[in-house]
């Protein structure tokens, strides 16, 4: 018997696929921005969990690195969303920059002047938003008490992009993932004090690019926080892999290391995950795994199949349905009885309730992205096989 390498396929959070299927279109219309460093452009990449955004998102910031740019990068989560630690993130990652432009021999030999001045106002601007980690080089004492973040944002940018042109560097950009816990704080500024300072920063043509990444409620928080934030982005809504690129996120990494999959074993899988890019990685590597001929057979998968599902029923699916509560998942179950989606008219029946009463429930569930609107008056789950998950299923 053959002893073939290890799985290639890479179920998980954020990591790299062996194959990175259907994303062209999305690196291509990126790069051409990052070409042109006078016309900086912001990007929002958004669409549901496990359609590889964090991978994109990384893949993206290859391409900014190889094309010069100096990129920062930061995973944001539930506490960031206060105003005076995003404030804090925001401007910690400002004096990353700084570090990483003071490294710079360009900038050192042609504009040490500027490089220090930028130092002592940013630092004193971090400073400033208090319990603050990193320790800053700063001659300037914090700048009065009534500072605006816009405002501060906005000298902390210019400084960064001015002394990018000077460097060797192309621009800056701000890299920035699991964006959609950010919302406005009303009364105190903070998505809305990001999006006005770089916009700011931008008209004067300073390479300062924004490339966000978020489940879809960031379009929303976004748009609310500022009404032109529609117009600064281009917005990457990502997918589940379209045919023949699903097939070949399956089916290359294995033919590379020399083996293959029956036909019937891609069309099956491709029918479980629905392209999802989780799944697919989920399915290859139980099946690289767990068969050892040349050829990955049927029969394999359907050998295999049992403890594929168990494994995902137990963690992939379980850890979506314990977010609802009785009544959600009720309604969940609801829709499972009529398979993947149902119409609201479906769901009326089967809940014996009128059309204001479920709705609450509705939005609760797509707020949690556990369900979405697939069409009009049509919900459904946004992960590929939970209405069987949830019929093969007691409660
Ligand atoms: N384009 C792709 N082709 C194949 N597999 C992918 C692709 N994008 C992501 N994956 C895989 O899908 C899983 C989820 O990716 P991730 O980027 O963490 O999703 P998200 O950030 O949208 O939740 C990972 O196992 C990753 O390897
Ligand atoms: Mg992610």
């Amino acid at each position: 018997m053959q002893n073939w390498l290890p799985s290639p396929y890479r179920p998980g959070n954020g990591i790299d696929p062996p194959y990175l299927g259907d994303r062209e279109e999305q690196i291509e219309a990126v790069r051409a921005f990052l070409k042109d460093a006078h016309n900086p452009r912001n990007v929002l990449i958004t669409g549901l969990r496990g359609v590889g955004k964090t991978v994109l998102l990384n893949h993206l910031q290859g391409e900014a690195e190889g094309l010069g740019w100096l990129v920062i990068d930061r995973e944001f989560s539930e506490p960031d969303v206060e105003p005076l630690a995003f404030a804090n993130a925001l401007l910690t990652d400002v004096n990353r920059a700084l570090r990483r432009l003071s490294l710079s021999t360009r900038l050192k030999d042609r504009a040490a002047n500027l490089l220090q001045a930028a130092i002592d106002v940013v630092g004193a601007l971090t400073v400033s938003y208090g319990e603050f980690k990193v320790s800053v080089d700063t001659r300037r004492r914090r700048p009065g008490p009534h500072r605006r973040l816009d405002d501060d944002l906005k000298e902390a940018f210019t400084h960064i992009g001015e002394l990018c042109r000077k460097s060797e560097y192309r621009g800056i950009v701000l890299r920035y993932d699991e964006f959609h816990v950010i919302r406005e704080h009303p009364g105190s500024p903070t998505l809305s004090a990001l999006l006005s300072a770089t916009s700011a920063v931008q008209q004067h043509g300073l390479p300062l690019m924004l490339m966000l990444c978020g489940l879809p409620p960031v379009v929303d928080n976004l748009a609310r926080s500022k009404s032109y934030s529609e117009r600064m982005f281009t917005t990457l809504v990502l997918g589940n892999l379209r045919p023949p690129e699903d097939r070949a996120a399956l089916v290359d990494p294995a033919t590379r290391l020399g083996r293959r999959f029956a036909d019937e074993v891609v069309d099956a899988v491709m029918i479980d995950s629905g392209g999802y890019p989780f799944f697919i990685q989920v399915y290859g590597d139980a099946l690289w795994n767990g068969s050892h001929g040349e050829t990955i057979q049927i029969a394999d998968l359907r050998r295999l199949r049992p403890r594929i599902l168990a494994t995902l029923d137990a963690g992939f699916f379980r850890a979506r349905y314990v977010r609802a509560s009785p009544n959600e998942r009720k309604l969940m179950r609801n829709i499972a009885s009529f398979g993947e989606s149902a119409t609201i008219e479906q769901l009326q029946e089967a809940s014996g309730r009128r059309n204001n009463e479920i709705q609450p429930t509705i939005s609760a569930l797509i707020a949690k992205g556990l369900v979405y609107r697939p069409e009009r008056a049509r919900i459904g789950f946004t992960a590929p096989m939970f209405g069987a998950f949830l019929q093969r299923t007691p409660d």
